[in-house]
């Protein structure tokens, strides 16, 4: 063994050096691998967008160029970027101590924050369980949910019930509850098995319905949603641990909006079967769709709530689930009673996210943030409202701060346009040259903001997107 600590000579020292733009992408060719990209395409991207810096709802790139981000850096950031409130929670922080652990010790912002987000939860969340972002606060609460019915003694119920285009993150226990086949389907094999139900009004054409098999049930009236979800729960309620919903809107399937009344139908089904429900809030939590959280459009508190994103403000990576008295009580005892949650992370709790966290919450009670995501409602609203005449727009959907609009290759009969040809893809990239940027689920073009942006911005990105569905009449011909 080598103690000569002395000398580093033999370790390549990189050196910290301004790179230019070149420089750059080559670099990130050769070493980064970025998530959810077919790399050989990436490969092909001589100009790749390099983010340098931000302020408010614009971001800039190598090249000095501006651009709102119109997608909120994928749906987290809540009021925009460099917020001199938040830099300086983070600062504050710093000053003290950046991470320390909560296995066998607090931390003075995690003590806090919990405080503070059972005060502005649902009714009765009132315990906080950290973790890293949207995927392991779902973990937690699938674990937490398994553990709960092993503790009470109902050991048969291990099963869960999630919904068709559903998608709660990458990780292995979320992944098996996700229903989009493009994301999903290759993981299988080493999944558990869920359920999956279908949500009322789904819409005839939607990337989620693209890959969905016959069973897709096109409820007309919420009244047929209503007897088939009463008999898939009441069928499989002796098994079921949980039901999981992203209330409100599902994110990634499509941005697909649920009526008002699904949620406390849900409710009030998992407490008629002994079935828990669990809330992923991870994307429209903290005001995104009108109401500080989604269950809040319909006063209910699910059993497990998921949080991350925009808890911190996009700050930071941090993921919350939250409970209540209940099941926490279940994970108490005698500690030899094998109750105890055996689950946790490195980062669980991290000082400086749950600093800026709790800046972040005061800042979006004290300026009424989801009252201004009913504003950029109106504001969507109006400024995509020339779109609804488009021929290749099959649908626009609009709650709170957050906007879909389809694209398809015709209206009647709805046809989709062969994935192949990317269109949300290319239309998101002709933005750019608009300064705006939006990323496609498929082709469905996600307009979400920051719930800081100006009106202003909001109307450049619907100008921006008419005009490009406008000019381009071109890329919606059929190239055969
Ligand atoms: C509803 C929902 N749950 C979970 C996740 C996963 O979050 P993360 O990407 O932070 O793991 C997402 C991400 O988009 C989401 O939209």
């Amino acid at each position: 063994m080598n103690n000569d600590f002395s000398s580093p000579k033999s370790v390549p020292q990189p050196e910290i050096t301004e790179l230019n733009a070149a420089e750059l992408t080559t670099l990130d060719h050769r070493h980064v691998w970025h998530p959810f990209t077919p790399m050989s395409a990436w490969f092909s991207k001589k100009d790749p967008l390099i983010i340098t810096h931000g302020q408010d709802e614009y971001l800039y790139d190598i090249q000095g160029r501006r651009y709102i981000d119109g997608v909120s850096s994928l749906w987290c950031n809540i009021h925009g970027h460099r917020v001199p409130e938040l830099d300086a929670a983070m600062q504050r922080q710093l000053s003290k101590v950046a991470h320390t652990t909560l296995l066998g010790a607090c931390n003075v912002p995690s003590i806090q924050l919990a405080a503070e987000l059972a005060q502005v939860a649902p009714a009765g969340l009132e315990k906080v369980f950290y973790s890293d972002n949207g995927s392991t606060a779902v973990e937690v609460a699938l674990k937490m949910a398994f553990q709960y019915w092993q503790n009470i003694g109902r050991s048969e119920k291990t099963g869960f019930l999630s919904m068709t285009a559903a998608y709660h993150g990458d990780t292995l226990g979320a992944v098996s509850l996700g229903h989009i086949d493009a994301f999903h389907a290759r993981y299988r094999a080493i999944n558990f098995p869920s359920l999956r139900a279908d949500l009322p009004q789904i819409p005839a054409y939607s990337p989620a319905n693209s890959t969905i098999d016959s069973h897709i049930v096109p409820f007309s009236l919420f009244s047929e949603w209503d007897n088939y979800i009463r008999d898939v729960i009441a069928a499989h309620a002796n098994v079921l641990a949980a039901v999981v919903i992203e209330p409100v809107v599902q994110g990634a399937g499509g941005m697909l909006m649920q009526p008002h009344g699904t949620l406390s139908r849900l409710r009030k089904l998992c407490d008629e079967h002994e079935v828990l429900l669990i809330c992923d809030e991870v994307m429209t939590g903290f005001g995104r769709t009108g109401a500080l959280f989604a269950c809040d459009h319909e006063q209910i508190s699910p059993d497990i709530l998921c949080l991350s994103k925009g808890l911190t403000g996009g700050y930071m990576p941090l993921g919350a689930t939250l409970t209540h008295q209940r099941i926490f009580d279940a994970f108490c005892g005698d500690p030899n009673a094998g109750r105890t949650f055996f689950h946790g992370h490195t980062f669980t709790g991290h000082p400086l996210a749950c600093e800026v966290a709790r800046v972040s919450l005061q800042m979006i009670l004290e300026r009424d943030l989801s009252r201004r995501a009913l504003e950029m409602s109106q504001w969507l609203a109006d400024g995509l409202r020339a779109l609804r005449d488009h021929p290749n727009v099959g649908d626009i959907r609009i709650t709170g701060g957050i906007a879909a609009v389809e694209i398809v290759q015709q209206r009647t009969p709805l046809t989709p346009f062969p994935w192949q040809r990317r269109m949300g893809g290319e239309i998101c990239r002709r933005l750019r040259s608009h300064g705006v940027l939006l990323r496609p689920l498929g082709d469905v073009v996600v307009i979400m903001p920051p719930l800081a942006a100006t009106k202003a911005s909001v109307e450049q990105i619907c100008d921006s997107l008419q005009s490009i569905m406008r000019q381009f009449p071109d890329l919606f011909t059929d190239h055969g």
